[in-house]
């Protein structure tokens, strides 16, 4: 049985949707889609329309994906814009917080609940994790190493382990000199060690793991299946036994 899991991401990553209703960001100003990858200081605005627009937008979601789970995202959002926002300042004043990762926390925080009425789960990037608060209920997804997987168990979270050191698959495996340059190198060995279940976590919260093969750097199709080989093998046996 294959399920779809949908990944709706907010606050960052979301220049296509700022670009399409500028009003959704703290500026309000008019930004071209960027077309290629990056991590951009405009996301969406904690402000309440954003919000229920995004509300909106997983209503529709909801209804089209039979899923369990829905992906929130959640990752590489700079709160450069959240710093200098009026409307972001009135949130922060009205619910008390503190700083702008409490800020990103109450902004999930609302998404979250929406999301539990709705009767589903909620997953995102291991960011989450970052000003507190978080719902037990809601399972993390820990990319930035498994560090934020250990914590996340730690705090009672259900975790998906998907570290970029062992499982991202658009880093390269081999020497510079025969592939394409991406980033950094994740060689077979790195994903053939890849533990779900690190020492010292209540086993019965790690759901498993996952491989990302990102597409941002990879060019063409070619390109992407000589990066998935041999290396989702390597993950498949690490899963399976
Ligand atoms: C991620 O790779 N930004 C989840
Ligand atoms: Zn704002």
């Amino acid at each position: 049985n294959i399920t779809v899991v949908p990944e709706i991401e907010l606050p960052g990553h979301a220049r296509a949707a700022i670009a399409a209703y500028p009003e959704l960001s703290c500026n309000e100003t008019f930004l071209p889609v960027p077309g290629l990858w990056g991590v951009f200081d405009d996301i969406f605005c904690s402000k309440p329309e954003t919000v229920q627009f995004l509300k909106n937008v997983l209503d529709e979601v909801v209804e089209l994906f039979p899923s369990e789970y829905i992906h929130i995202g959640g990752d590489e959002a700079p709160k450069t814009r959240w710093e200098k926002c009026v409307n972001c300042r009135k949130v922060m004043a009205k619910n008390h917080l503190e700083n702008e990762h409490q800020l990103q926390s109450h902004f999930i925080q609302q998404i979250d609940d929406y999301l539990t009425s709705k009767g589903k789960k909620i997953i995102g990037w291991d960011e989450i994790l970052e000003g507190g608060g978080l719902p037990k209920n809601t399972a993390v997804m820990s990319w930035r190493g498994i560090k934020g997987g250990i914590q996340a168990a730690n705090d009672g979270h259900q975790v998906v382990m998907t570290p970029n050191s062992n499982v991202y698959l658009d880093l390269m495996q081999g020497d510079g000199i025969i592939e394409p340059p991406v980033y950094e190198t994740v060689r077979l060995k790195n994903s053939y060690d890849f533990n779900p279940v690190p020492e010292g976590v209540n086993a019965a919260l790690i759901k498993g793991g996952q491989a990302n093969l990102w597409s941002e750097q990879l060019f063409t199709y070619r390109h992407l299946q000589y990066m998935l080989y041999p290396r989702a093998w390597a993950v498949a046996e690490d899963l399976w036994s």
